[in-house]
């Protein structure tokens, strides 16, 4: 890449961290920023800090060393890349701007003409038409996009595989002009082997949250099917793999409901700028966020013919097989259920917190094991080890919520 020779990257998280270490190996000069001081430390002390096993490597790698630094505060660049947290606001439902707005507050006064300003953070659509444009054209001298590129390229990595999705996924690439656009790609094209798809920065938006949200709505879906099936007295995975077996059909599988940080966020940002279309989304979210209370009904009817008894709750992060427990409905059901005056005790071998004993002595006495996220370890010792947790029990009951 000819134009561009350093990148500032706001924000070094899941999504800021690899993108930075990417640009780093392609030679590129990358500046990290993060108001987190343990991180900057850590990125400078070149320390593991996600469980991304490629991440470690990439760290230590010689030319990622002489390329990569970390600071708290932003610097001059050529390239401002945004991927601060857009959290949902809790009881409003909208997004909470306050850290993209802190972000671009940062960069503002290392601004010079012909920058480009990426922001990777999901966003309500129009956030880079009106609130990027606005925050700029008003604060400083320039106008965007004639002297400030400005394009949205948001990012689509699944946690525990990240530096293969970041490499190989398709990229959108929403320039505010075609301009933004062009240089923007060049900034991915050092890196991504993915198609590179250059668009306007409100398809991009638009594009990035209608890919969560048709998650969101087809795993409402499904759960809505498996309670169809739960009042009839159906089991709902074994009828959804006969519908399944029609070519044009491909229902999700159930669950305890949906959590991560961007599944049950997303659909709210589309909500939030065309209230009365979003019936569907708004739906589903609905569906999706009542599951964790439905899910604890079902263990509180399991256990409903023993005094005072002992769940284990397996599974504890938002999804199988990741130590990521935020938005976790896991976590959700254990406090109802403690909330009701229910001893549960909550095991994950993949959450060091919460690591426990062996299945066979966390089932001692136990009258019920909900299995709530099926890590394949979980899967592993309960297949291994069937016959001896159920002697421990005091009731053998376990009950697999996900499968
Ligand atoms: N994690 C994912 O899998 C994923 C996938 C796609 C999109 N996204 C989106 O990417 C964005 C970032 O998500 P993430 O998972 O990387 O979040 P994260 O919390 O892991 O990282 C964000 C980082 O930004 C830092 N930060 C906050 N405000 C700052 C500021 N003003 N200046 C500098 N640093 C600041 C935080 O300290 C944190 O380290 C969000 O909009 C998210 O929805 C995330």
């Amino acid at each position: 890449m000819k134009a561009t020779k350093k990148i500032v990257v706001i924000g070094t998280g899941y999504v800021g961290l690899p993108a930075a270490l990417m640009w780093a190996k392609a030679g590129l000069s990358v500046v990290g920023v993060d108001i987190n001081k343990n991180l900057v430390r850590a990125i400078n002390e070149r320390t593991l800090l996600l469980d991304e096993k490629e991440l470690q490597a990439l760290l230590e790698d010689p030319v990622v060393r002489a390329n990569l630094s970390a600071r708290q505060t932003p610097c001059e660049g050529d390239v401002f890349v945004i991927a601060v947290p857009t959290p949902v606001d809790p009881l409003k439902k909208v997004c909470d701007m306050g850290p993209v707005e802190a972000a671009l507050a940062s960069v503002l006064p290392h601004l010079r003409r012909g920058n480009l300003v990426i922001l990777e953070s999901t966003v309500p659509p129009m956030t880079c038409r009106r609130m990027v444009k606005t925050f700029i054209e008003t604060r400083t001298k320039f106008k965007v996009p004639r002297d400030i590129l400005v394009a949205h390229c948001p990012e689509r990595i699944l946690p525990g595989d990240i530096f293969q999705e970041i490499v190989h996924n398709d990229r959108l690439i929403g320039g505010m002009d075609a301009r933004s656009a062009r240089v923007a790609a060049e900034v991915y094209g050092c890196f991504v082997k993915g198609e590179l798809h250059l668009t306007d920065d409100l398809s991009a938006e638009l594009a990035k949250l209608m890919e969560n949200t048709y998650r969101d709505v087809n795993i409402a879906l499904a759960n809505e099917f498996a309670q169809i099936c739960e009042h009839l007295g159906a089991d709902v995975r074994r009828v959804i793999g006969f519908a399944n077996k029609h070519p044009r059909v491909k229902i999700l599988s159930p669950g305890i409901g949906v959590g991560g940080h961007c599944i049950p966020v997303d659909p709210w940002f589309l909500k939030e700028v065309a209230p009365y279309n979003a019936r569907l989304i708004s739906t589903a979210r609905m569906v999706n966020d009542e599951m964790p209370e439905h899910i604890a009904g079902k263990i509180r009817r399991a256990v409903s013919d023993v005094r005072e008894p002992r769940i284990v709750a397996l599974g504890a992060t938002y999804k199988r097989n990741c130590e990521d427990m935020r938005e976790s409905p896991a976590l959700e059901i254990v406090e109802i259920l403690r909330r009701d005056g229910y001893e549960v005790a909550h095991y994950d071998p993949l959450v060091a917190q919460l690591r426990g004993p062996s299945l066979v002595k966390a089932a001692r006495g136990a009258d019920l094991i909900a299995v709530l996220v099926c890590h394949d370890e979980i899967r592993a010792e309960l297949d291994e080890k069937r016959a001896a947790i159920e002697k421990a029990m005091r009731h053998a009951r376990i009950i697999f919520f996900e499968e």
